[in-house]
């Protein structure tokens, strides 16, 4: 198939699921969504149709340098519109632009050219959403256990669930956006209980409340901004606040097996999100490091790497960064 072809293809699927312009794709309605085990025909047919993905994305950039490698894994067994509509629930939200005449808290500091909050120990496992659409939960509880881990706690595992069951300005399971998390967690002030707590049970649920002494941890504040064009700025930001929150397009993750993500994902598709942990330009080709959430044997080790500069996946349009 024609490059230009499978965009296509990607954009209508994308707007089969409704999720393009502003009217959420995040709404309780599921229409892909398989609700019964889904037939043999159809996992072999998708399998095909994953195989023949493969071959055309490997064989598009052959001579390019730690090219991103796609293959079969975990999400193989399911149409492109199937792994949309299940694991892409979440959009981007328009961010100011990061302000370049803001005094620059490192501009006396020179970037390094590798650096990875996981070898600060501030960064907890890769976790596994499932079937459930909460990538904008684990994203932002991700970035809440680090802030507290740089300010000295110990490095625990919040309860994603909570965030899944009580934002009520977002959808759980079915979708949501971290700068609605963000926004109610900064106004509620609801403290994250610890994930052993309020276990993640991969449905919706509702919200449980913990009495006011009992212990837990809330943010004192969060910033956003669209980085765009402005990345050197961005890894900045990541040494100075800690763990990114970001909005990406992942709809070529599905076939993700692990090199530099440099092309198949464009800035204004976002449907993911994810918390960036690092940066390494130390090659040929410098690379964002991001944490996914959909388990330790996806991508590499559950991390995906996507190459800075050019705003790749849209990965600098919505960037948020909490505080605590
Ligand atoms: C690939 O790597 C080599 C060696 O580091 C470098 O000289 C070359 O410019 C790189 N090519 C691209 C397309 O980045
Ligand atoms: C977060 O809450 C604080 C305290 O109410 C407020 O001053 C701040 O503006 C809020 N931050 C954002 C980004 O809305």
């Amino acid at each position: 198939m024609e490059p230009r072809a499978l965009l296509r293809l990607w954009l209508l699927c994308c707007c089969g699921c409704g999720c393009c312009g502003d009217n959420d794709n995040t709404g309780p309605g599921a229409a892909f969504i398989p609700s019964g085990p889904r037939s043999r025909e159809r996992q072999t047919a998708a399998f095909r149709e994953s195989l023949k993905r493969h071959h055309y994305l490997n064989s598009l950039f052959p001579g390019e340098n730690y090219t991103a490698v796609y293959g079969v894994n975990q999400f193989s067994y399911l149409l492109p519109e199937e792994f949309k509509a299940i694991y892409l629930r979440s959009k981007p939200s328009k961010y100011p632009r990061y302000p370049v005449e803001a005094p620059k808290p490192t501009s006396s500091v020179p970037l390094p050219v590798k650096f990875d909050w996981r070898d600060k120990h501030v960064v907890t496992q890769v976790r596994n959403q499932h079937m459930c659409g909460g990538c904008w939960a684990f994203s932002v509880v991700g970035a809440v256990e680090s802030a507290y881990a740089r300010k000295g706690q110990p490095l625990e595992e919040l309860s994603v669930q909570q965030v899944i069951d009580c934002s009520y300005n977002n959808y759980g399971c079915n979708g949501g956006t971290p700068s609605s998390a963000f926004t109610w967690l900064n106004k509620t002030q609801v403290k994250l209980v610890k994930d052993s707590e309020y276990p993640f049970k991969v449905q919706n649920g509702l919200c449980r409340y913990f009495s006011d002494s009992h212990p837990g941890y809330s943010i004192k504040d969060y910033s956003a901004f669209d980085f765009s064009g402005q990345e050197d700025e961005m890894a900045k930001a990541l040494l100075n606040f800690g763990p990114l929150v970001v909005v990406v397009d992942a709809m070529s993750w599905q076939d993700y097996l692990g090199g530099i993500i440099q092309h198949h994902c464009s800035s204004g598709e976002a449907n993911h999100a994810v918390l960036i942990t690092g940066f390494d330009k130390t090659g040929s080709t410098p690379y964002w490091i991001v944490r996914n959430s959909w388990g330790s044997s996806w991508g590499v080790d559950g991390y995906a790497h996507v190459k800075m500069g050019g705003n790749i996946c849209g990965i600098a349009d919505s960037v948020s960064a909490v505080f605590v």
